[in-house]
């Protein structure tokens, strides 16, 4: 029986499209010549190429020594030391040319707006962190931010960084179950909060779900509450709770940067585990700004002149590679959003982008599906001409998201940059190089400088280019994640033990011929049926290609006969009806399009997909699902807990 390359169609089918020659100009690599000599030269010598990275930073103090070690136990520039928020405020803020650049606009859900500049960003950073300092708090300690995408929360992530105090954001929204897990395992001594965030229209009243999380055993000394929402009822504790406007009234207004060994654990960030208790991922603050720099010029291409919106909220780590840090250490005007990007109406991410003349556009293949469906005469009512890129990270982007939104949303003018990372990858070592590269619908591109990929199989043997295998790095890299907190082992086993000297990325990918990369999802997302290896994003594209498919989710199911077959799961266009005809017709379709092995056994018919807060589908609970009504592993990642009870009704009852 045949083995690959079925599941691999659709990259012999792919078309390739070249960058428009008017991005090519003001792009920093300008041809795939030059992307593959400074790669070959940078996986030569990295120490070359980093060291060349390190020379446009700002160090407090820098020694010799580039790289130090192999995986997993590794340092970049050890014993030199660096401060983030040195080089994403103060140098801005001491440039009289960027001193009084715009850093954020910032828009409210409620339509609110304001705007702080480099330099008022550089004075409220440091009196924040002389408020952390008067609260005892200093390098090593953890604090939890709970606060939605605001200025405020961005100063907050600054000062601790500032200060070297191990952040730990969480999303805005999770339950005070999700929250207090967090701050119970990393230890936290403080929590930022806000007291109130708006989110489709609703008010989530966070404080009070701060308040929930804090019954019972913990480290926390100390809540500070900034009130975005003036009228919320906001009890506050006496002697624990304190109000962050009025601390910011009377705090100093100058607080010198902590030099800080550029290995030292600068953010924490939890990610859910298959089972049991959600990852604490640690990331190195120093390492973290190397890498996320050099990501976000060579990937993006962030210029001085750009107005950039990246959609990530700051509970997703995303926001941090692209906005905090990366988009920070480039001096970029960047716009940042509070809550849904289709609240009030279907037009608020158009809207935003008419408004502020965005032309580097950041956001996930949920969005971009979102907007598919709201259709393209919508688009055609704004004014998008001002977009020069478009980048997505997080799921795969499947072809025809990506003809969408190359056409309709970016005119067919824009780059668009399907980028792979993951919250351990602490940024994006696979995408396009958007002046150099040929963009391939569904691809995510080319390895990044220094990083060194491969597809092998499960021995570790690399497989041929056009076949699916696991997805490695073998080379460090500095915004690799050092640690899981509190848990060195599940830490090694997790991701270095199967295949000493890599780190395991858990995906599965296939390798080109012209060197691209093509992500397929989990390696649980990899379906053998009968000895065939199908790809569920592949079987996803072609779902999602019937009219009255808005969501597609593909899972394997364990049979007696054929070892596994799959399952779908669909959400339809609400003007449809779930029928026996549409389900033999979207059989039909994966039937035409890929064959008749991969035929989906069943489809079922879901209001509701599960997902977490970045808009990922939890394939890892629809199998659970499918197991029996029982999910096992951890459910704390997830967007809305409700989605799951419906979905398992709506699966027993179909
Ligand atoms: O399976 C890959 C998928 O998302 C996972 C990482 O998720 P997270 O940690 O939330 O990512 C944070 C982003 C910095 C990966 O293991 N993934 C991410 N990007 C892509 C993707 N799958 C396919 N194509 C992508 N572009």
């Amino acid at each position: 029986m045949m083995d690959a390359p079925n599941g691999v169609d659709f990259i012999q089918k792919s078309k390739s499209f070249r960058p428009p020659s008017s991005y090519v100009e003001q792009s920093y690599i300008t041809s795939a010549d030059m992307y593959s000599e400074i790669y070959r030269a940078s996986i030569e010598d990295p120490v070359a190429f980093w060291s060349d990275i390190a020379d446009e930073l700002d160090w407090v103090h820098r020694e010799q020594t580039v790289i130090e070690g192999s995986l997993p136990d590794f340092r970049f520039f050890p014993g030199s030391q660096i401060n983030v928020s040195l080089n994403c405020v103060d140098r801005h803020a001491n440039n009289p040319l960027r001193r009084n650049k715009v850093a954020f606009f910032f828009e409210g859900e409620n339509g609110e707006t304001r705007s702080l500049t480099y330099l008022q960003l550089h004075r409220n950073v440091q009196k924040f962190a002389n408020v952390l300092h008067n609260f005892g708090l200093a390098k090593g300690d953890v604090v939890s931010v709970y606060m939605q995408n605001l200025p405020e929360t961005y100063i907050v992530l600054l000062a601790c960084l500032r200060m070297g105090i191990i952040y730990n954001t969480v999303f805005a929204g999770f339950s005070p179950e999700a929250l207090r897990e967090r701050i119970v395992t990393s230890n936290a001594k403080a929590v930022i909060c806000s007291n109130g965030s708006y989110r489709r229209g609703k008010v989530l009243a966070l404080k009070e779900t701060v308040d929930a999380a804090l019954q019972g055993e913990h480290a926390v000394r100390h809540v500070i509450v900034f009130n975005r929402i003036a009228d919320l009822a906001t009890p506050m504790v006496q002697g624990r709770d304190y109000d962050y406007t009025e601390l910011m009234r009377t705090a100093p207004a100058t607080c010198d940067a902590v030099p800080l060994d550029c290995n030292d654990p600068g953010l924490l960030i939890f990610t859910s585990g298959t089972s049991g208790k959600p990852k604490g991922i640690v990331h190195a603050g120093g390492g973290f700004l190397l890498g996320t720099y050099a990501y976000s010029k060579y990937q993006l291409d962030l210029r001085d002149e750009d107005v950039y919106w990246n959609t990530a909220d700051i509970g997703w780590l995303t926001a941090h590679i692209f906005v905090l840090v990366g988009g920070l250490a480039l001096g970029v005007t960047n716009v940042i959003y509070e809550g849904a990007i289709d609240h009030p109406h279907q037009g608020r991410l158009y809207e935003i982008v008419e408004r502020y003349q965005i032309n580097k556009l950041f956001s996930a293949p949920t969005a971009f599906r979102m907007l598919m469906k709201y259709g393209e005469a919508l688009a055609q009512t704004y004014d998008l001409s001002s977009i020069r890129l478009i980048a997505s990270v997080g799921e795969p982007l499947n072809p025809e998201a990506w003809n969408w939104v190359y056409r309709v949303v970016g005119g067919g003018h824009a780059v668009i940059n399907n980028t792979w990372g993951q919250t351990e990858t602490g940024g994006t070592p696979l995408a396009s190089l958007p002046g150099a590269t040929a963009m391939k619908p569904g691809s995510c591109g080319v390895p990044f400088f220094g990083h060194s990929l491969d597809v092998v199989d499960h021995e570790g043997r690399p497989v041929k280019d056009g076949t699916p295998g696991l997805l490695i790095i073998r080379t460090p890299f500095p915004t690799l994640a050092r640690d899981v907190f509190g848990n060195r082992n599940r830490y090694l086993q997790n991701y270095f033990e199967q295949i000493p000297g890599a780190y395991i990325t858990g995906d599965s990918a296939i390798r080109d011929h012209d060197g691209h990369y093509w992500v397929l999802g989990r390696v649980d997302d990899v379906i053998n049926v009968a000895g065939h290896r199908i790809s569920t994003m592949e079987m996803e594209s072609s779902l999602i290609q019937h009219e009255s498919v808005v969501e597609a989710a593909v899972v394997a199911q364990p049979d007696a006969i054929k070892g596994t077959v799959p399952v779908a799961f669909v959400t339809i266009d609400n003007r449809v009806l779930p029928d026996d005809g549409l389900a033999k017709a979207l059989q039909l379709k994966v039937i035409e399009d890929i064959g008749s092995f991969a035929k989906p056994e069943r489809i079922h018919f879901v209001s509701v997909m599960p997902k977490t807060r970045s808009g990922k589908i939890m394939r890892r609970m629809l199998r659970e699902v499918l197991e029996g009504s029982v999910i096992q592993g951890d459910i704390t990642g997830l967007e809305d807990s409700d989605a799951l009870t419906m979905l398992i009704s709506e699966v027993q009852d179909s």
